[in-house]
């Protein structure tokens, strides 16, 4: 029975924050925000105006910004790296079209690079500004500015942030600009555009602003994102007993279509304190659990809910009836094709669902769910697919649990306070005691490469209710640390990264055992994208490899563990009381790499390529996927991985027994 509880106070809306941040600078003047969200996303837009020559302080729930506006924007020097965020690169590439004698080249992560940069290219080009592409489409992009003439375009797609872009630009150059849109996108950018003084005026399909206007920077309060708040309306709607309150929620009609499609499947959801705050309505929702129907969604209101739809297909999984999106094609390029991934995940969980090519259909049932998450880095699946798994009965693990930080830092830990489970994360740290203990168990875990051990190794801790060690993050500690130093990297020695390592210690959270730097968990930069381009440089050198094997092994001297990776059961852990040695033929395990990086079916010719790769690397690894003669050696060829994952259970729980 899951009971939910208390007050949930879900951080700030993540397209007002970046608005504020954006806006405030081209604005020009002194403007205090409070309650900006600290998110992943936020930080790009921060960084990226940093780059092009405003003074953003670090985020804080209380800053002020100050700028010399529109004269301030400068050609950066390097690339602006727009991280996952697709609101910084268009809302930015909009204004630094309208600068003459600005000229900046936007980049960002796998991700965004594959997102559809066309769209504001077009009507910004038509506007004067000049585009170039590396690729046909998507990033890296490069914006040379120009003085713009006005523009009345019409829109394909009901997108704020391709009218924001617009609007934007017009303002950089002082000229007026209409946008039609299919249907009204959010339009937060027209509401604080407005109250820095922009002439804006609302359409019956759009918006325009007029030209000439003198923009002055104004306070921004941040209310709380309510594509945020909407996971937390779905838990209280799926549990069984309980009720939550969620404070200061924006309630801006372009952004409520969630909240109403929840009503209607049965969501009881009461608003109180509803009142005006900086231009945005507010109020405090109040939610509590219902028996929950399947619903149709469409039109409008695809545009008023389109963060919200993954989480409404997971809320459908448990609805009695069919649930049908359509219309709703855009949801294909968001931070991944959210039509195929949400389908695929609910289904790898063993939901009833079909993909359409403009949406999808659910079929809800009662039955438990289980099974792993592939998320593509999108956090909004992690987050909708974690409320489905913090219903008891249900088994869901999530491949990358700290994507959420692109929109909701501290998601998981107030998913647990809400549900009453432990807090996911505890800094503390952990004592090193030397010496492992004989009676601890330590499952170790071992394969050749692409033989799913590590995710099947963090599926069996859950079970277990032991911690998986994090063994790749302790790699990453060292390089950031290595990055902190200012030596350039490939200036790197083993001997000068390790004379850092005292500062990294062992830190528990609920589910796995993680490095900290100086006593902290520094999860963004550990994740970063400088970390990332480093890292495996730095786990190549023998020295620091074997820094990181004692670390783990600390771990299992601390705690009761499952570790994977090389070397786990001979060099690691030779006294583990369980080893496991997975394999899987070649074909099996090029299907299964590929599935991952591609998030979709391999063709028969793209699995012999990977094959073949596999083969070569597997000759050049031979030494080191050889597995302990005491290891027992799982074949996974074909097994699914829940039920490798209830083998390893079943022999790690015979162990405890004896
Ligand atoms: C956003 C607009 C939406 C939304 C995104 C944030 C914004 O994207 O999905 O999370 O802040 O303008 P589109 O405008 O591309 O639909």
């Amino acid at each position: 029975m899951l009971r939910v509880s208390g007050v949930v106070r879900v951080p700030g809306d993540k397209s007002i924050s970046h608005r504020a941040l954006l806006i405030t600078a081209i604005a020009g003047g002194e403007a205090r925000v409070r309650g900006i969200l600290p998110s992943a996303d936020v930080h790009a837009t921060a960084r990226v105006l940093r780059a092009l020559g405003i003074p953003v302080p670090s985020l804080s729930d209380d800053l002020v910004l100050r700028s010399d506006g529109l004269t301030a924007l400068r050609t950066p020097s390097e690339p602006l790296d727009c991280g996952n965020s697709g609101t910084t690169t268009r809302l930015m590439a909009g204004v630094v079209a309208g600068r003459a004698g600005v000229t900046a080249t936007f980049a960002g992560d796998a991700s965004l690079s594959r997102r559809p940069m066309q769209r504001i290219a077009r009507p910004l080009t038509q506007m004067g500004a000049t585009f170039a592409f590396e690729r046909g489409d998507g990033l890296p992009m490069q914006v040379t500015g120009a003085a713009l003439q006005g523009i009345d375009w019409r829109s394909e797609h009901a997108s704020a942030q391709v009218k924001s872009a617009i609007l934007l630009a017009a303002v950089s150059s002082g000229v007026e600009a209409k946008v039609h849109e299919p249907t009204r996108s959010r339009d937060h950018t027209e509401r604080m555009l407005s109250a820095c003084g922009a002439t804006v005026e609302v359409l019956p399909d759009g918006a325009r602003v007029r030209a000439g206007a003198t923009l002055r920077a104004v306070d921004v309060q941040v209310p709380a994102d309510p594509s945020s708040a909407a996971f937390f309306v779905a838990l209280a709607a799926l549990a069984h007993g309980g009720e939550l309150v969620l404070p200061d929620v924006c309630l801006n009609p372009t952004r409520t279509g969630g909240f109403d499609i929840l009503q209607r499947m049965g969501v009881s959801l009461r608003v109180d304190d509803e009142r005006v705050v900086g231009g945005e309505t507010i109020g405090t929702l109040v939610v509590s659990p219902a028996s929950l129907v399947a619903t149709q969604v469409r039109g409008d209101e695809v545009a008023r809910a389109i963060d919200e739809l993954p989480l409404v297909a997971c809320v459908a999984a448990r609805a009695h009836g069919e649930t049908r999106i359509t219309e709703a094609s855009e949801l294909r390029v968001k931070e991944s094709d959210r039509i195929a991934a949400v389908v695929a995940n609910l289904r790898a969980i063993g939901v009833d669902a079909e993909e359409l090519p403009d949406g999808l259909v659910v079929r809800g049932s009662d039955r438990p769910l289980a099974g792993r998450v592939i998320t593509h880095g999108d956090h909004r699946l992690a987050m909708a697919f974690g409320v489905l798994g913090a219903v008891p009965g249900n088994a869901i693990t999530i491949d990358d649990p700290d994507c959420v930080d692109v929109s909701f830092p501290g998601f998981w830990e107030t998913l647990a306070r809400a549900t009453g489970a432990a807090p996911s994360v505890a800094t503390e740290p952990v004592a090193s005691s030397p010496g492992a203990s004989g009676r601890r168990l330590v499952v170790a875990i071992d394969g050749p490469a692409a033989s799913g051990k590590s995710s099947t190794a963090q599926w069996v801790a859950k079970r277990l209710g032991i911690r998986h060690v994090d063994s790749g993050a302790f790699y990453r500690a060292l390089t950031a640390l290595g990055l902190r130093s200012g030596v350039e990297p490939e200036a790197w020695t083993a001997e000068h990264l390790l004379a850092a390592a005292g500062r990294v210690t062992l830190g528990l959270t609920e589910r796995s055992v993680v490095p900290l730097v100086d006593g902290e968990r520094h999860e963004e930069e550990l994740r970063g994208a400088a970390v990332t381009a480093q890292v495996s440089r730095v786990a190549a050198l023998p020295s620091v490899r074997a820094w990181v094997n004692e670390r783990v092994r600390e771990a299992g001297a601390s705690t009761e563990v499952v570790v994977d990776g090389r070397d786990i059961g001979t060099a690691v852990f030779p006294d583990a009381p369980l080893k496991i040695f997975m394999v899987a033929d070649q074909w099996e395990r090029a299907r299964r790499r590929l599935v991952q990086r591609l998030g979709r079916k391999p063709t028969d010719g793209e699995i012999a390529v990977e094959t073949e790769e596999l083969v070569a690397r597997d000759a050049r690894d031979a030494t080191q996927s050889r597995p302990d003669p005491a290891a027992i050696t799982i074949d996974t060829t074909s097994l699914t991985q829940e039920e490798q994952v209830e083998r390893i259970v079943a022999l790690a729980e015979a162990v405890r027994a004896r």
